[in-house]
């Protein structure tokens, strides 16, 4: 049949639609229709099973190998790549697992020697800090602009910085204002590379303090630029005032060896120019005063040479001993001559005394100087006593349980007071203040009476040997009163060590 097509009116042809009455030709075409829709989803199947496959055996074991080189990337050495893979694929995958294990076993290796010497440069470290820490000279590090990057605590403690901040100031606006124009100086020159290394000495504060300061350049050793500066501080105050006591002592020696010297030589060209002309009590008296001259050199010299005895640092012996032969020894020495000048000479000691620690020549060269005193400066008519006690009487043992300081302790150590008063002329406060200088006498005594002025000095010196401190307690007019104390039989060696070390920093 025919459908005519129209539109708005107008006629644009037909359509024919009828049935094929050929049923071959319909067979044909059903067949055809089926083949080509089996054809069609055979072809979808086999796309899927392929992409299933190519999935399945190349896509992951990419992916797992992509996963684990991030990993190695990140350092994770311990990753592996377990997949059962053959072939080329396979290949790589052990490829990759043994490359792992080989970085894992490299890394162990490396972190074992990285710890080792980790290990080795913190104990160097340590050891180089305590020994800048402990140091006794003052150490400081600059860098190359001349501002602070380390300074020890001796440093700090020789320019009492230790509440300043001081890590990255310039080290000219730390120093006291004394030190700048010479350490900045040579700083300046050390710097600018003028100088590898300055050595200065100089003073500054009160009381003064000389330093030794050595600043150092120190460069990089290729390219030779200026990293920084070390600078070294010695305290050197100690030697110089040594050095200026000694000069002191020199100086005092010298001229107290003159006087006599002068003297005797005065009267001897005397006597030998004028033998003739001058009268036999004349001749006599200059002998004598020749004589007496040259006793008191004589003395000078024993007791110059007994204080430098004493201050070379040689060692003497204490030992176990009673005190009353020594005590007795010295009354048998000034027995006479206290009975010729009208003193009468007295011992009072208890009967039954501990024995002490001492050395018998050293402690009769005390007794001696401090009974010769008191018989020189008392006048006719006067007393002189000789005492010795136990000091403190009793004594509490002491609870070493408490916090008690060694001071506390040997405080409370009993001793054996040694006393000598006089009911001499005695003198000042300014003059018990000094008399234990050496060559020091007081002025209304010297003129009066012979002497060295260097007895007390040596009683001091021995004294601080044995921990203890010579002390007096004196009146002008009234009389004066020295004491010093010994140890006991079986005080503690190294407590007494302790304490005459002590004794002897203190004065
Ligand atoms: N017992 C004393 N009474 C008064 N003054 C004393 C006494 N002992 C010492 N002095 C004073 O101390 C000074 C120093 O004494 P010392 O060192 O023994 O020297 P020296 O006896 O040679 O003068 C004496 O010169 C004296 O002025
Ligand atoms: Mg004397």
């Amino acid at each position: 049949m025919f459908v005519p097509l129209t539109a708005n009116g107008q006629n644009l042809g037909a359509v024919a639609l009828g049935l094929n009455p050929n049923e071959v030709v319909l067979n044909t075409t059903a067949l055809t229709r089926k083949v080509t829709i089996t054809v069609f989803i055979a072809i979808w199947v086999l796309v899927i099973l392929g992409a299933v496959f190519n999935a399945l055996t190349i896509t992951h074991p990419i992916k797992a190998l992509l996963h684990g080189v991030r990993k190695i990337t990140a350092g994770q050495f311990s990753t592996r790549i377990a997949l059962p893979m053959g072939g080329e694929l396979g290949e790589l995958l052990d490829g990759f697992n043994a490359m792992a294990s080989q970085l894992e076993v490299y890394k162990a290796a490396n972190i074992e020697e990285m710890k080792a010497a980790n290990k080795e440069l913190k104990v160097a470290q340590a050891q180089q800090q305590s020994l800048i820490a402990t140091m006794a000279d003052g150490a400081m590090l600059l860098d190359a602009r001349g501002c602070v990057v380390l300074a020890n605590p001796t440093s700090q403690r020789l320019f009492r910085w230790e509440a300043r901040k001081l890590v990255g100031e310039p080290l000219v606006n730390l120093l006291p204002e004394s030190l700048l124009m010479d350490v900045g100086e040579a700083l300046q020159q050390v710097l600018a590379g003028e100088h590898a290394t300055r050595d200065i000495r100089c003073s500054f504060g009160s009381p003064t303090r000389t330093l030794r300061i050595v600043l150092v350049a120190v460069t990089d050793p290729s390219s030779n630029a200026l990293k920084g500066v070390t600078v070294t501080l010695q305290d050197l105050s100690r030697e110089v005032e040594l050095n200026a006591a000694k000069s002191h002592f020199i100086s005092n020696v010298s001229h107290e060896l003159r006087t006599p010297l002068f003297n005797i030589k005065t009267y001897v060209e005397t006597l030998h120019d004028l033998w003739t002309q001058i009268s036999d009590e004349e001749r006599s008296e200059f002998l004598a005063t020749a004589n007496a001259e040259t006793d008191r050199l004589t003395r000078l010299v024993n007791d110059v040479l007994d204080l430098s005895r004493l201050e070379s640092g040689q060692e003497f012996r204490f030992e176990p001993m009673e005190l009353r032969p020594a005590l007795e020894q010295t009354l048998r020495n000034y027995r006479l001559n206290a009975s010729d000048k009208g003193v009468r000479l007295l011992c009072e000691v208890e009967p039954t005394l501990p024995r002490v620690q001492a050395n018998f020549d050293l402690l009769l060269q005390v007794l001696d100087n401090l009974v010769g005193n008191a018989l020189k400066f008392t006048p006719s008519g006067g007393l002189i006593c000789l005492r010795a006690y136990l000091w403190p009487d009793s004594c509490p043992v002491p609870d070493v349980s408490t916090s008690a300081t060694i001071n506390d302790l040997t405080s409370r150590m009993p001793r054996l007071r040694v006393e000598v008063s006089d009911t001499g002329c005695g003198m000042n406060e300014l003059d018990q203040a000094r008399i234990f200088g050496r060559f020091y006498r007081a002025e209304n005594t010297v003129h009066t009476e012979q002497g060295t002025g260097l007895g007390l000095a040596i009683v001091r010196n021995i004294m601080e040997k044995q921990g203890s401190v010579p002390k007096l307690v004196s009146k002008p007019g009234v009389g004066t009163t020295f004491w010093f104390e010994l140890p006991l039989e079986g005080s503690d060696d190294d407590e007494l060590a302790l304490l005459a070390e002590r004794v002897q920093a203190d004065t």
